[in-house]
């Protein structure tokens, strides 16, 4: 007697199943008069909306690998990306997680993350993230059997995830072409583990890290080293060079993105292709990739958002 067949159903990919292969899209008109050619990866398009979750699921399933979250909750500081993607991962794959994160981090971000059903303990809004990376270190060494510290600053499967995911992508969506790699930091692992991966396979190709131009600054998500508790993933030496940009120039990129290529994206992607619009300006003939982490409508409730867009209209 033969076996029943499979039921093909049962090997559909679950949501969880689906992160990463995002698009790389070619930024056409923003890089007409550069003389090169710009392209981003289009990340917020991942399940719960940004390049975080490819971190954040390559985290979980190596702890729970290591049986690291048995009978554990997991922990993490974070901005709000990473914060949504594990609490989606909380709901997704049925394991326990907490939050620690800046009080002032946008409504969209606290509703969503309690949407999914996680736990948020609020640091003060004046510390910005490195306060909340204080207080989920507290709150862990109070009670250490209770938790998984998952510490995305210092985790190597952050970087790794990008190391095996966005770097190969880029590297085949690309064809090979890519001769600039630039993206904005916050923990560094998109730049650490795609740049990694770039250069092993193509020597001569220029990595570029992104950061605001201060300590304090609009851009959510990224990070000024310099000032910064810095991560323990990230290693300075493997940028060819390093970008600064300001508020203010990302906002506007934010907009030029929005009305000339139709991408709502978020303020740290306004950032990231303000910088690879420059790269791609000073070095014609060029294939410059970048990676847009997010999308806009995460921001659209903030004060800033109105005056981005006013602002233009002035
Ligand atoms: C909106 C946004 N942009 C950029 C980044 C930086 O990505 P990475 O942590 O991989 O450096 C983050 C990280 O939290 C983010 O949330």
């Amino acid at each position: 007697m033969s076996a029943a067949p499979e039921n093909p159903l049962d090997a559909l990919p679950t949501l969880a199943d689906s992160i990463g292969r995002t698009p790389l899209l070619p930024l056409r008109r923003l890089s007409a008069a550069t003389g090169s050619t710009v392209l981003a990866k289009a990340e917020w398009l991942n399940p719960s909306g940004s390049v975080k979750v490819r971190a954040a699921a390559r985290i979980v399933r190596e702890a729970q690998a290591g049986g690291l979250l048995a009978g554990r909750t997991l922990i993490d500081s974070t901005s709000g990306n990473t914060g949504i993607a594990y609490a989606f991962l909380s709901a997704a794959l049925r394991i326990p997680v907490e939050l620690v994160m800046p009080e002032n981090v946008s409504p969209e971000r606290k509703a969503m993350i309690r949407g999914y059903g996680a736990a948020i303990r609020y640091s003060s809004p004046f510390e910005g993230s490195d306060g909340a990376i204080r207080l989920c270190r507290e709150i862990v060494e109070k009670d250490p059997g209770r938790y998984f510290f998952a510490d995305q600053y210092g985790n190597d499967a952050n970087w790794r995830a990008h190391y095996e995911g966005t770097g190969p992508e880029i590297w085949e969506q690309s064809a090979g072409r890519v001769t600039h790699f630039v993206a904005s930091l916050g923990t560094s692992g998109t730049f650490m583990g795609t740049g990694r991966f770039l250069r092993e396979r193509k020597a001569g190709v220029t990595l570029i890290s992104v950061e605001p131009t201060g300590a304090i600054h609009g851009l959510e998500g990224m990070k000024h080293m310099a000032s910064a508790i810095v991560p323990a993933i990230y290693d300075p030496r493997l940028a060819d060079r390093r970008m600064e940009v300001e508020t203010e120039d990302a906002y506007r990129m934010v907009l030029r993105l929005a009305r000339e290529e139709g991408i709502l994206a978020g303020f740290s992607s306004g950032a990231a292709v303000h910088a690879a619009v420059e790269v791609a300006r000073t070095n014609p003939g060029s294939v410059v990739v970048t990676v847009l982490p997010d999308g806009g409508d995460r921001y659209l409730s903030t004060p800033v958002w109105e005056d981005i867009v006013a602002g233009d209209q002035r």
